[in-house]
């Protein structure tokens, strides 16, 4: 028997394929003595062709049950007709809403052997480690009123950004916590300089710093600024905090200086259930791939590195998530290489389970 609860949402495109190899990491630490009971359900386009729905109410219901959510990835072309009420994503923001995930870590390491890869010149990239926190549940995601509606002769588009004290506070503090635990920096962006929303945002993480955390180093930035420093001189970044679609565009912006989408994990946390563990999403920052998709082609390391990322949030075991991270450091440094990261002489390609099999082997190894 064991206290650890998963929930397993492969979701479609690689999702699953990616997932499957989480699943191998999962079960070699069960032989190990470190067992997880796990459970395995539909979301996004998987669960809309069986049940009609993106998510159902029974699994939503489970997702807030269990101690952490591993999600694949969701959507596909063959979704894109359908009404925006049950499209895969609304799976995935159900999920973040309902279980009031307000801190979408997204980290951004480029690891050694990858430095090549970057689109970016290798001395900008080697070594960064940088963290972009995202606020995950507000923000023009959620913001009342949305849709499309006809004024005289032509329809118009409606979003609203929408952020209140409580909301930015409780981001503020989860980035300036964990700036403690890392180079103890943090940069907010936001832009203040057009948006209410954005003066508001940087008050309140200033009053914030200023009233419990003013040991930790607080800058402001103009998110379309960041963004440019992001691709100057990324390494000057710590911690960045920012809103949900500045977050959106950012994560991927970072993930990209690392060399692939495929090599970032993403924690989308919430506030302490009964147990201490916080509620808790796992996913991989790259999409569903559809592309690729049942080929063998996609790398599974950013799925594997968010379930590490599982083990060191909701489960405090940060050598068992050490550990994998060192496995999977040691695989790129071996040169096995997964299709999105070759064009380096001297490689040895490898398919999506070669990979997960390699990162099992060096786990048994080391
Ligand atoms: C992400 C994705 C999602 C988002 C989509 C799939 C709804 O781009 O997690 O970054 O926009 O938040
Ligand atoms: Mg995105």
């Amino acid at each position: 028997m064991t206290d650890r609860s998963l929930l397993i949402l492969p979701g479609d495109g690689i999702g699953p394929e990616v997932m499957a190899e989480v699943r191998k990491i999962i079960d070699w630490f069960g032989t190990r003595g470190l067992a997880f009971d796990v459970s395995e359900d539909l979301v996004g386009g998987a669960a809309y062709d069986a049940h009609g729905t993106p998510l159902t109410d029974a699994t939503m219901a489970k997702a807030q049950e269990v101690d952490a959510v591993l999600l694949g990835a969701v959507g596909g072309p063959k979704y894109d007709v359908l009404d925006f009420s049950v499209k895969p994503e609304r799976g995935l923001l159900r999920l973040r809403k309902e279980m009031d995930l307000y801190a979408n870590l997204r980290p951004a390491q480029c690891f050694d052997a990858l430095a090549d890869f970057s689109s970016l010149k290798k001395d900008i990239v080697a070594g960064l480690d940088i963290m972009i926190i995202r606020e995950l549940t507000s923000g023009v995601y959620f913001g009342e009123p949305r849709g499309i509606h006809t004024e005289g002769n032509e329809r118009v588009g409606v979003n609203t950004q929408r952020y209140t004290e409580s909301e930015i506070a409780r981001v503020a503090r989860s980035a300036f916590e964990l700036a403690r635990k890392r180079d103890n920096r943090v940069c907010s962006m936001e832009k203040a300089n057009v948006m209410e929303s954005g003066v508001l945002w940087r008050d309140v993480v200033q009053e914030i710093h200023d009233a419990e955390y003013p040991d930790v180093e607080l800058s402001h930035m103009y998110a379309d600024a960041g963004a440019m420093q992001l691709t100057r001189w990324p390494k000057q970044f710590d911690v960045i905090v920012t809103d949900n679609l500045f977050g959106d565009l950012l994560s991927d912006l970072a993930a990209m200086l690392t060399g692939s989408l495929g090599m970032l994990p993403s924690a989308s946390l919430g506030a302490p259930m009964e147990n201490g563990r916080p509620k808790a999403l796992y996913e991989p920052v790259h999409g569903s791939a559809p592309d690729i998709a049942g080929q063998g082609k996609a790398n599974p390391i950013a799925c594997i590195l968010s379930f590490a990322m599982a083990l060191r949030y909701s489960f405090d075991l940060g050598d068992e998530a050490d550990r994998v991270e060192a496995a999977v450091e040691t695989v790129l440094a071996d040169g096995l290489r997964t299709a999105d990261l070759l064009g380096e002489e001297g490689m040895t390609p490898v398919s999506t389970a070669e990979m997960g099999d390699a990162i099992v082997a060096r786990l048994a190894a080391g």
